[in-house]
């Protein structure tokens, strides 16, 4: 059963003070360090709450004073310990040291039990309630993601409270990114938090249908001749609200397009734009790109007001390889989310899926992920799935990131195989080869599957 005593971590090389505090606080769970190192050692173990330092810890060959150099390293390491320091009465300077070190009391040595134990407590409680309010502190700003969102990345996670902040400001907002970092879940996301919900948000495919920009009602255009709808009765009604306009793959337009986007995003006096025939357009523009726009405006393919417009605010995804532990979280809540669908029992991911999983390259990131999931839920029909149900494209793994295991499994897999080729098979060769037992060869050979 475990210890349900508060820990109490006591800094003390006399072995007779040792023997009689194990007596005397006895309702405490105590770990005890007889110097400086050993202190800082089972510091870092227990992290203990609070810790009673003897100042007069015999210091080493050098002389520094090992309690208060003892004291500075908990100070380093554990700010939040409360620290109760034993001094000599007689050596007031010490005390007054302590103190205005950040000790929360000093206890004259040698101690009364009573008020040790009576300081002891008070420091528990005092150590519980700012664990506490430190618990209610980081629960209320804890990061949550966007709806339709999951990561813990903080890149992302950043992303996602600016975001918001964009939501309740009516500036045109450009997300950029690779295919399939969720730029067009993020546009949704923004929409849905503005004032603009209750209008409709729009996509447009710049890159295929282009012209379907000029049917949108702000935009369209009566004096167009391209063969546009005419404009949507809204469109001419300076109080109808208008929702978002979402420009996917915005460095494909052509380049009329621009213009006629560029002229219709001329903000007016009252920073409301304005179509040519005086009419509000009042949306709000939210553009996506693969590319880096300012090299297109380089190469003269992207008008420079454009992006001047557009690019006020820029949001950059970073994409899911550089987003820490994504990749698996999203994994077992997309298995989850397919097995829903499917009324199947949710599959376990086993531990190698999870790891290929992690170390994959993802270059088309979390829509590329999500489709590799859904496939092997669908397919497999097994309670739990493994790397190879994934068909992961070999190359692909992101070579950076194997742990030590894995490098030191990648190296063994390889000099078995090759010493197996050149003894052709013969196990007992190949181990004495390898500087092996046999056993251990089997073992390695069942574990590669190479049996
Ligand atoms: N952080 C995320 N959490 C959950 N699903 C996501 C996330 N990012 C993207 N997706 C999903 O991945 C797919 C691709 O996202 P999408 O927003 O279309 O990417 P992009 O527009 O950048 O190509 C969508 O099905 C989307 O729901
Ligand atoms: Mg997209």
């Amino acid at each position: 059963m475990a210890d349900e005593r508060p820990l109490l971590m006591i800094v003390e090389h006399d072995v007779g003070l040792q023997k009689q505090m194990r007596w005397c606080l006895d309702r405490y769970e105590l770990v005890f360090a007889p110097d400086r190192e050993s202190a800082i050692t089972k510091l870092r173990r227990y992290e203990p709450a609070v810790v009673l330092l003897d100042i007069d810890l015999p210091s080493a060959a050098h002389g520094s004073n090992a309690g208060f150099a003892t004291f500075g390293d908990i100070v380093a390491f554990a700010p939040a310990t409360r620290v109760v320091v034993l001094a000599d009465p007689d050596d007031r300077s010490r005390a007054l040291r302590a103190v205005a070190m950040g000790a929360h009391d000093v206890v004259a040595r040698p101690f009364v039990a009573a008020t040790l134990d009576t300081i002891l407590q008070r420091a528990f409680a005092l150590a519980d309630l700012e664990r506490e309010a430190h618990e209610l502190e980081a629960r209320r700003i804890a990061p949550v993601p966007l709806e339709g969102l999951l990561t813990r990345d903080p890149r992302m996670l950043d992303i996602c409270r600016q975001i918001e902040r964009f939501a309740t400001v009516d500036v045109p907002v450009l997300l950029n990114g690779e295919s399939g970092t969720g730029k067009e879940t993020l546009a949704r996301a923004l929409h849905r938090l503005s004032s603009r919900r209750h209008a409709g948000f729009v996509a447009i495919d710049c890159a295929a249908f282009p012209e379907a920009l000029s049917r949108v009602g702000p935009f369209a255009d009566a004096s167009d001749a391209s063969g546009g709808a005419p404009p949507t009765p809204s469109a001419s009604d300076d109080a109808a609200p208008w929702g978002t306009l979402f420009l996917d793959d915005v460095g494909e337009l052509p380049p009329p397009l621009q213009a006629r986007l560029a002229r219709h995003l001329d903000r007016d006096a009252g920073g409301h734009a304005r179509r040519r025939d005086g009419a509000r357009t009042d949306v709000r523009v939210v553009c996506a790109t693969r590319r880096d726009l300012r090299e297109l405006v380089a190469q003269g393919r992207f008008r420079a007001d454009l992006l001047d417009r557009l690019g006020e605010t820029v949001v950059a995804l970073p994409p899911l390889r550089e987003r820490h532990g994504d990749a698996a979280l999203l994994a077992h809540a997309l298995a989850r989310r397919t097995a829903e669908r499917h009324r199947r029992r949710c599959p376990t991911l086993a531990e190698d899926a999870v790891d290929a999983i992690a170390r994959h390259r993802w270059p088309g990131n979390v829509r590329q992920l999500s489709a590799c999931v859904e496939r092997a839920v669908v397919v497999t029909e097994r309670a739990t799935i493994h790397a190879r149900d994934l068909r992961l494209a070999p190359g692909d793994d992101e070579a950076v990131l194997p742990n030590l295991r894995q490098a030191r499994d990648e190296a063994e897999r390889r000099a078995v195989l090759a010493v197996m080729a050149r003894v052709d098979g013969n196990v007992a060769r190949a181990a004495s080869l390898l500087g092996i037992s046999r056993p251990t060869l089997y073992g390695l050979l069942s574990r590669f599957g190479l049996r």
